[in-house]
């Protein structure tokens, strides 16, 4: 059995989650129940990053007084594992930088680059980035502005301990150059590359305790607590300390990220685990931004979305089916919901809840409500000849969509495409072989029932092939179908290839169960 270890970034817990942060989960999730269902071993984790200035900042602006962070970041963690239980993300593990046991897997690692002569004490002269908890160079911040962020940033002049990056920069570039999976997308590898083309300096990974105290205490000085992304990094091996049995999973397969935070998982990591002796993750995925208008979307400018209200709105599955659709991953993506409604109502309801609807209306209407079986000899070539095509742009579409969706590119977007084109097709179908004129021709029924048993096969496919992408609607659908068991096994066998081009899936003589339609249309 194949492992599978995704994660998502450790989210910081100075506000609630957005559709940005909610976007990354649904990838992961959709990804992790792929695999599961592919018959993998997957360690699907996510988590908060509660650590840090940025959070003691929040914690005093929402009133807690100093000392009552714990308190704060526990309500705010709250609605986190809320939010991702609404969105039917099904993480295997959930990681706090707060946990007693991700501090002592930082501090033991971190006591292993120290023996290992990577961390050293020395003196920070250069600018902060409060909000990215990022330190820049006097060439970077030019006009005292982050380069990433735009904000203004800080001077800061003290005594600290530094992590000896600058002794990894050309090792880390052969690295990527020989692993070319390692950074997704390529655009996002030739970013770090050239990065790497100026001359890396050492990080910067303490804080004395005097200034920031919110964070986990060096294990060799006690005056300072960690950089907050020195701790937050290491929580995707200390997640699998925790509940024991879990270090086969390392390395991890897919660091999913967005790009905001790519120098942190294809810079710092990778030199951070060389140092301790660990082997590299297969791939740091960095997918792009949704943003409002021109601006990121992002709790500190105040422009977000909430996902939960979308969610009460449309329900679950469309924004699920929206947030990885409307972009192709990688790509930023302005968010509207209008477009949002659009999708919905052209995709969901009507081309998939439609094609639903129609055929399990007719399989009542002409056949009582059970599937037929295939006619025995039809005597109308026409027919038999879009049914075959029908049939294997079936057989296509199942093929190509596993394809994409265990690619190292992510293409789940275009997977979606696939399945649904075949559904688009479906109603086309329907149009062009009209059965209900074939209802009122002698020995017409012959062609009803090849037609039935093509549109059934249609659904079970998209069925199998949206569930990981809409689980909810996935199980109402197989219910309506009148299918029986489990989703997976019929996937494995769908996209393992053990069916033959014109092999069928659905079982004829089943009862189909008609029910309320999956997408009403929004007006
Ligand atoms: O960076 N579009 O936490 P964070 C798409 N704690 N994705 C977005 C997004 C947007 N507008 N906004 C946020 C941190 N995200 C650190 C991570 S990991 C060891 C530590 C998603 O709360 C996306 O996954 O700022 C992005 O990388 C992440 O949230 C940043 O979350
Ligand atoms: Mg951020």
């Amino acid at each position: 059995m194949a492992k599978f270890y995704v994660t998502t970034p450790i989210y910081y817990v100075n506000a609630n989650p957005h559709i940005g942060h909610a976007y990354t989960q649904v990838i992961a999730d959709t990804l992790a129940r792929y695999h599961r269902m592919k018959g993998d071993d997957v360690f699907f984790l996510t988590g908060t990053d509660e650590h840090g200035e940025k959070i003691e900042e929040a914690c005093l602006k929402a009133g807690f007084a100093k000392g009552g962070e714990k308190d704060f970041v526990d309500s705010i963690v709250a609605n986190f594992k809320k939010a991702w239980e609404k969105l039917e993300i099904s993480h295997d593990g959930f990681i706090r930088t707060t946990d007693p046991e991700h501090e002592i897997t930082v501090k033991r690692l971190l006591s292993r680059m120290k023996e290992k002569g990577d961390i050293y004490l020395g003196e920070y002269d250069g600018w902060f980035c409060t909000p990215c908890e990022t330190f820049w160079t006097d060439t970077q911040a030019e006009g005292e502005i982050c380069p990433d962020c735009k904000r203004k940033v800080d001077r800061i002049k003290e005594k600290n301990y530094f992590f000896r990056m600058s002794a990894y920069q050309d090792w880390l570039i052969e690295h990527i150059n020989s692993h070319p999976e390692f950074i997704m997308p390529a655009l996002r590898r030739n970013e770090v590359l050239g990065f790497l083309k100026e001359k890396l300096t050492d990080l910067c990974i303490s804080r004395p305790k005097d200034r920031m105290s919110w964070g986990i205490e060096l294990p060799f000085d006690g005056q300072y607590v960690l950089y907050v992304w020195f701790d937050a990094l290491i929580n995707y091996l200390s997640a699998l300390e925790k509940g024991h049995g879990r270090a086969g999973y390392w390395p991890a397969d897919i660091h999913l990220i967005a790009k905001d935070i790519l120098r942190h998982h294809a810079v710092y990591w990778p030199i951070m685990l060389r140092s301790m002796g660990l082997s590299m993750p297969e791939t740091v995925f960095a997918h792009g931004w949704w943003k409002m208008g021109e601006e990121k979307m992002s709790k500190s400018r105040g422009n977000i979305v909430n996902p939960l209200d979308l969610a009460d709105k449309y329900g679950v599955d469309p924004v699920r089916y929206f947030l990885l659709k409307a972009v192709n991953l990688g790509m930023d993506g302005s968010f509207s919901e209008e477009a949002l409604v659009l999708m919905y109502n052209s995709d969901l309801a009507n081309d998939l809840g439609n094609l639903l609807n129609r055929t399990l209306t007719m399989v009542e209407k002409y056949f009582g409500g059970i599937a037929p079986f295939l006619p025995d000899d039809l005597k109308d070539p026409a027919q038999s000849a879009r049914s075959a095509e029908l049939l294997s742009a079936i057989s296509e579409a199942r093929k190509g969509s596993d394809a994409l969706m265990l690619g190292k590119e992510l293409k789940i977007k275009e997977a979606i495409e696939v399945i649904m084109s075949v559904v688009c097709r479906a109603n086309k179908y329907i149009e062009v072989s009209a059965p209900w004129k074939y209802a009122k021709e002698e020995g017409g029924m012959e062609a009803i029932k090849l037609i039935m048993a093509d549109l059934l096969e249609v659904l079970m496919t998209a069925c199998l092939g949206l569930s990981c992408v809409m689980p909810s609607t996935s199980k109402k659908m197989w219910a309506q179908l009148g299918l029986e068991g489990d989703l997976s096994a019929h996937l494995k066998k769908m996209s393992l290839g053990q069916m033959t081009p014109q092999e069928r899936m659905y079982p004829a003589g089943t009862r189909v169960a008609k029910g309320e339609p999956l997408f009403p249309r929004i007006q």
